[in-house]
């Protein structure tokens, strides 16, 4: 292949084109970024007096536990609490242990900060917490006294002596038998947080931000995803139960099967998304629920005439966001929350996926959120979430729609947005992923081709799709691999970007291609000759100019299982090395399959970026050989 790289350039890229999609789904917030240790912390979303109201929380040396909401809990908000109930007989400590999310990792040099509410009309002896090993080991402990009749927060910090081996780990909670013999105590919202990300209180663990700051996103949708949704329209994502104290927070039943602690909130989101200095793309609520889909034979919608409160509900979210801090009842809230000034807020999304109720949403529900905002905030810009083809009024200018499929469906579809219309209408891939081998069935599962983990071939066909996304940035704005996160022993989607368990973290292929996509940022598209090849060489790619470093940057993926070399000319000449970052399987043959091959919990670096710098003979030209199924950015620096 001969491929010319010119000094045309066609259009700007947007500085927004690479970034997240974040909602809370395997676990991916309360038990994944979110730097909280203790699972269940307050209760919440569960039956009292059930078993699984118990989750996470185990007796020890045979303390009775039950969750009640009969004796009044720590806030109005958080009306469960923990009873403990000591037998008349017994020796030694006694009392429960919280197991984390799956196990808590226990590191020497980190102080852990905690804190929990107890009364007892009873007792008012001593409490130890403690960080343990299953086995018993004590790692850190402190005791804490003064437990009374009235709810009472008690707060400690501790530092483990030595770091566990693994994370089967334990908060242990005891008092001491003798003392509590026969007695009841109730124990409510508990907290226990290492270091996070920033120091931040209530902040983000460390790796997992630190990983995903690494890519440098630019933008970060959220609540949702179907999580913003609701298993019913009173379930859905409520912004002002997400905000405050934690105790005022109740959390909900999320979309994805387990209780939201909701302790990853509106200001949270907001922070975080400051923090990676990526742009806000806020989900509204837009008047459907998405399940009981089987009761209802379609999803619950908000009919027209009962929209207005929920309307109101957004208009006053967002007066939060960027209300002024002295003159409106949102902004002063929001400053009386330690945030006077207003955040950067620009793209408000309506909805979710509402191609699924394509017939409300055009009928009434987009036109209502979007007249009513644009009313009050003429400077936010809409984004739809129906298919392009729906037609809406007003007329949509910015778009979501998503994608999942198979890599050859990525591959045939890298140049679809070559031919979308240019009349101003900007898109937003808001949720794509290969994720499946399967092209007729690609959310469907492993044994049916689902992948488990993101694969080289996966990354290859989604970077191929991003250099079509790149190229026709002119009307793609953003795009967002989705879902971002998994807990691997507990999760409801598969692949996802960044895998982990309480202490390990695996960065997938594709999370490779995002973040080589994503540092590897020009201003302007660079036109290349030929401008793209589609079907006699399986050779994607895109050249970009970076005016304020001057660097040229040329990404490449072979989605092909043999090597492919190119002879690379440029209208331009370089000044210094020639840098290629590229993922691939030098050591894996494309004949046993393993192009197919992931990173993974327990192999977590069978493929990582390797980056190589070499001079070339000619300043104006070279060979390079991609090799098969393999992703390639090669950055040169022009005088
Ligand atoms: O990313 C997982 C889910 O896929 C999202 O919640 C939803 O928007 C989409 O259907």
């Amino acid at each position: 292949l001969n491929l010319r790289l010119t000094t045309n350039t066609s259009h700007v890229i947007p500085p927004t084109l690479y970034g997240y999609m974040w909602e809370d789904i395997n676990h991916s917030g309360d038990g994944g970024l979110y730097a909280e240790l203790l699972q269940n912390r307050a209760f919440q979303g569960v039956i009292p007096g059930t078993q699984n109201a118990l989750n996470a929380w185990q007796p020890y040396n045979g303390a009775f536990l039950s969750v009640t909401s009969k004796t009044k809990g720590v806030s109005d908000a958080l009306p469960n609490s923990l009873q403990v109930r000591i037998p008349k007989v017994v020796n030694g400590p006694i009392g429960f242990e919280n197991t984390g999310f799956w196990g808590i990792k226990v590191q020497q040099g980190w102080t852990y900060k905690g804190s929990f509410y107890a009364k007892s009309d009873t007792f008012t002896g001593k409490v130890a917490v403690s960080l343990k090993s299953i086995q018993g080991t004590v790692f850190a402990s402190h005791t804490v006294g003064g437990v009374s009749k009235d709810w009472k927060k008690f707060t400690f910090e501790f530092q483990p002596i030595t770091s566990a081996p693994n994370d089967e780990n334990v908060f242990n909670v005891v008092v001491d038998g003798k003392a509590a013999a026969g007695k009841i105590i109730h124990f409510g919202m508990f907290s226990l947080f290492p270091p996070t990300f920033r120091g931040r209180e209530n902040g983000m663990r460390i790796d997992l931000a630190e990983a995903l700051a690494a890519t440098r996103p630019s933008v970060w949708r959220f609540p949702g995803g179907n999580n913003i949704e609701g298993h019913s329209i009173d379930q859905r994502w409520k912004w002002n139960q997400t905000i405050g104290r934690l105790e005022d927070r109740p959390g909900r039943i999320g979309d994805w099967g387990y209780p939201d602690t909701d302790g990853l909130g509106l200001l949270e989101y907001l922070n975080w998304a400051e923090d990676l200095e990526a742009e806000p793309i806020l989900g509204i609520w837009s008047g459907i629920s998405v399940a009981n889909y089987s009761d209802f034979g379609t999803w619950p919608v908000v009919p027209e005439q009962d929209l207005q409160p929920y309307i109101n509900e957004a208009l006053e979210e967002i007066e939060f966001i960027i209300g002024d801090a002295k003159t409106t009842k949102g902004g002063k809230l929001r400053a009386s929350l330690g945030r006077a000034e207003p955040y950067n807020l620009r793209f408000i999304e309506i909805g979710n996926e509402d191609q699924f109720q394509p017939a409300s949403y055009a009928a009434y529900r987009w036109k209502a959120f979007v007249d009513a905002i644009g009313a009050k905030y003429p400077r936010l810009e809409f984004l739809a979430t129906t298919l392009p083809s729906t037609a809406l009024d007003p007329p949509y200018r910015r778009i979501d729609f998503h994608m999942y499929n198979s890599p050859s469906w990525f591959t045939t579809n890298a140049f679809m947005f070559d031919n979308y219309p240019r009349n101003g209408t900007m898109y937003f891939i808001g949720e794509y992923a290969v994720t499946s081998t399967n092209d007729t069935s690609a959310l469907g599962d492993i044994p049916s081709g689902r992948l488990a983990y993101p694969t080289l071939q996966g990354a290859a066909a989604e970077a191929a799709f991003m250099t079509g996304l790149e190229r026709n940035s002119d009307v793609v704005f953003a795009a967002a691999y989705a879902p971002s996160f998994q807990h691997i022993r507990n999760y409801q989607w598969t692949p996802d970007i960044i895998t982990y368990d309480a202490s390990r973290v695996v960065k997938s292929t594709s999370y490779y291609v995002q973040q080589m996509f994503s540092l590897n940022r020009g201003t302007h598209v660079l036109k290349t000759s030929p401008a793209s090849t589609a079907d006699s060489v399986p050779l994607f790619w895109v050249a970009s100019y970076n005016n304020e470093t001057s660097t040229v940057f040329l990404k490449v993926s072979n989605t092909g299982t043999a090597d492919l070399v190119a002879n690379i000319v440029l209208d331009f000449r370089i000044t210094g090395f020639v840098t290629a970052t590229s993922i691939s399987s030098p050591s894996l043959s494309p004949i046993s399959g393993l192009f197919n091959v992931s990173n993974t919990i327990d192999e977590p670096e069978q493929i990582i970026p390797v980056a190589n710098s070499f001079a070339i003979p000619l300043p104006d030209r070279f060979n390079y050989t991609f090799p098969a199924t393999s992703v390639t950015v090669i950055s040169m620096q022009t005088s």
